[in-house]
C-alpha cells in the first residue's frame, strides 16, 4: 500500500513543501504545539529549518522567539537547537535538555512544569492561551486523510484539535507496521459533560488507530527520513541492582501478605537506569503475564514482552535504544497486539491509574525524613527536568514507590535530608521509598514513625547519624511533636552544600 509514498491522500500530496517553506509559516511570537515524547516521534525537519530562520532574524537584529508545547522531552535537534539560538520564550510541559535547562535556570526561558495528564485539559480549557500552529510527525497519511501516528502519541490529538494550522512531517523511517498499535480516544470532554472512560485493563482498546485532522487546517506537509534519536542504556550498575532487589523482595512480601496478586498489578515505570534495572530484575524472576500501564516503553519492557514476563504494555511513547528499536522493527508482528500507544491524557489518566491500581515506580532528586519528595529541583531553585507523569501516578496508583541512590555527586550529597528543598509529592502521596541501602514502607505510619523507617532503612551510612541527631533534637525542641523540625536547621544541609561542596 505504501510502496511508492507514505502520503496516500491526493489532496495532501499536493501540499508537500520543503521544511524551509513550512518553517516560514511560523512567525515570531507564535505558540507551537510540537509532537514528541521522551525522544520519540518529534518533528525532525521543520524545527531545524526554524532554527535557521531564527538565526537569520537575530542576525538582522530582529528578536524571534516562539512558545513551545510538546508531549514531554524531545531531542537535541528540537529543544537543544531552538534553545541554543535563544528561540524559545516559554516551554511546557516537560524537558530534559541541557541547553534548555541552562536557559530556564539562567532566567532566559519561562518553563511551566505541568502534570502530563493535565496538559490537554489545560489546553482545551483555554488556561494556556491560544495554540497557533501544530507541527506533528506521523508515520503515514491514509487515502482519506487519516493520520497514522508515529512512535509517540503524547498531546498530538489535542494539538491538532486546538491549533489554527497544522504542519505534518511524514517520516518514512517510522515503521509502517506501527499502524494498528495506537488507540486514539475521541470520547474525552470537559466537565460537566465527562463520561467514565471505559478502560478497565491495560489491553482494552477504546479508540481508533489513527488521528483525524480537518484537511483545510493542514497548511504544509514535509517528507522526512530520520530516526528518533535515542541513546543506548548502560547496563544496570550495582546501586540500581540493589534497588531493584529490594523492590522485588517487597513484591514477594506483598504477595505473601495477600496485598498483591501473583501477577502483580499493572506496572508504571519511569525511565532511566534504575527503572530499567527493576524491569531486568522482574524479567529474571518467576513472574509471568504481568501488565504495564505506563508512559514510556523502554528497552526493559520490550525484553519482558519477548520473554512472556509481560503480557501487554500500554504507554504513550517508545523510548528505545538503537538495538531495541531494531528488535521492534524486525518483529513488529509479534509486538503489535502486545503494545498499545495512547494519548498522554489517557496513558496518565488519574481515573485509570486509580481504577487499575497501578504500581508506580519513579526516580527522585531527594526525600525528606517525613517522606516528602523533590523530583524536580536541585537545591530548591534549579530545575532538573520536570514532574512529568510522576504526580499523575503517585497520587492515584495503588502503590507509589520512589527510587533513588542514597547519595549523589560522589557522596557529597545525601538524598535523604531533614527537609526537602522543593516539594513535588507530599508525604500523603508517598507509600514506599527505596535506596540501595534498603526500603522504607511508609504505609499507615505517623510522621515520627516514618522518619525512623526512612533514616534507618534508606539513608547512606555517612549521613545516618546526623539525620538521627537532627530528628532527636527536633523531637526534644518542644516545638511540636506531629512533624518535629528545627526551623533554623531544616535547610542547612543544602546551605552547607552550596557553601562547602558537601552536605
Ligand atoms: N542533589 C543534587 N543533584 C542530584 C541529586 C540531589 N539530591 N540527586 C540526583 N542528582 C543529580 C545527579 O547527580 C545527576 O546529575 P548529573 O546528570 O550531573 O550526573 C542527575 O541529578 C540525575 O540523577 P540520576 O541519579 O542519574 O537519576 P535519574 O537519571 O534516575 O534521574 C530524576 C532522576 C529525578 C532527575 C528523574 O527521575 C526525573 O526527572 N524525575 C521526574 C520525572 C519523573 O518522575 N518521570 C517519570 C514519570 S512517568
Amino acid at each position: 500500500m505504501f510502496s511508492e509514498s507514505r502520503i496516500l491522500s491526493p489532496e495532501l500530496k499536493q501540499r508537500v513543501v520543503s521544511a524551509e517553506a513550512a518553517a516560514a509559516l511560523i512567525p515570531s511570537g507564535a505558540t507551537v504545539g510540537m509532537s514528541g515524547f521522551t525522544g520519540a516521534g518529534y518533528p525532525k525537519a521543520v524545527p531545524q529549518a526554524l532554527v535557521e530562520q531564527i538565526k537569520r532574524s537575530h542576525e538582522a537584529g530582529e528578536r524571534f522567539r516562539i512558545n513551545v508545547w510538546t508531549g514531554a522531552s524531545t531531542a537535541p535537534e528540537l529543544d537543544g537547537k531552538l534553545a541554543e539560538v535563544d528561540g524559545i520564550n516559554m516551554r511546557l510541559p516537560f524537558q530534559s535538555d541541557p541547553t534548555c535547562r541552562k536557559q530556564i535556570n539562567d532566567g532566559y526561558m519561562h518553563y511551566t512544569d505541568i502534570h502530563l495528564s493535565e496538559v490537554s485539559q489545560y489546553a482545551w480549557s483555554g488556561f494556556l492561551g491560544k495554540l497557533d500552529i501544530a507541527v506533528i510527525e506521523v508515520t503515514a497519511i491514509l487515502e482519506d486523510g487519516r493520520l497514522v501516528p508515529s512512535s509517540s502519541v503524547g498531546n498530538n490529538k489535542t494539538w491538532i484539535e486546538q491549533a489554527d494550522k497544522v504542519i505534518l512531517e511524514v517520516n518514512d523511517q517510522q515503521p509502517i507496521g506501527l499502524l494498528g498499535m495506537h488507540d486514539i480516544y475521541y470520547g474525552t470532554a470537559l466537565p460537566p459533560n465527562r463520561k467514565p472512560i471505559m478502560l478497565t485493563q491495560p489491553d482494552d482498546r477504546i479508540g481508533e488507530t489513527t488521528l483525524h485532522c480537518p484537511l483545510d487546517k493542514i497548511v504544509a506537509v514535509v517528507e522526512t527520513s530520520a530516526l528518533d534519536r535515542n541513546s543506548a542504556f548502560s547496563p544496570p550498575d550495582e546501586v540500581s541492582n540493589c534497588i531493584a532487589g529490594h523492590i522485588l523482595e517487597f513484591f514477594e512480601h506483598e504477595i505473601k501478605m495477600g496485598r498483591l496478586p501473583q501477577d502483580l498489578l499493572p506496572i508504571q515505570s519511569g525511565v532511566g537506569n534504575i527503572a530499567n534495572a527493576v524491569l531486568e530484575g522482574l524479567n529474571n524472576s518467576d513472574h509471568k503475564n504481568l501488565t504495564a500501564f505506563t508512559e514510556v516503553i523502554q528497552d526493559g519492557m520490550l525484553k519482558m514482552l519477548k520473554s512472556g514476563t509481560l503480557r501487554v504494555a500500554s504507554a504513550t511513547a517508545f523510548s528505545l535504544s538503537p538495538d531495541a528499536l531494531d528488535e521492534l522493527k524486525n518483529n513488529l508482528d509479534f509486538y503489535r497486539d502486545k503494545i498499545i500507544l495512547r494519548q498522554q491524557d489517557i496513558s496518565n489518566h488519574p481515573e485509570l491509574a486509580r481504577r487499575m491500581g497501578l504500581i508506580a515506580m519513579n526516580g527522585i532528586i531527594e526525600a525528606d525524613i517525613y517522606g516528602n519528595i523533590n523530583s524536580t529541583h536541585i537545591m530548591g531553585s534549579r530545575m532538573m527536568n520536570g514532574i512529568g507523569g510522576s504526580g499523575d501516578f503517585a497520587r492515584n496508583g495503588y502503590l507509589s514507590i520512589f527510587l533513588t541512590p542514597s547519595s549523589a555527586k560522589g557522596g557529597a550529597i545525601s538524598s535523604i535530608v531533614p527537609m526537602v528543598s522543593h516539594v513535588d509529592h507530599t508525604e500523603h502521596d508517598v507509600k514506599v521509598i527505596v535506596t540501595e541501602q534498603g526500603l522504607a514502607d511508609l504505609r499507615g505510619l505517623s510522621p515520627r514513625q516514618r522518619a525512623l523507617e526512612i533514616i534507618n532503612n534508606c539513608a547512606h551510612p555517612d549521613f545516618k547519624d546526623r539525620l538521627l541527631d537532627y530528628f532527636d533534637r527536633a523531637c526534644a525542641s518542644g516545638r511540636g511533636m506531629q512533624t518535629p523540625h528545627l526551623l533554623d536547621e531544616a535547610l542547612s544541609w543544602h546551605q552547607n552544600y552550596e557553601k562547602t561542596g558537601r552536605m
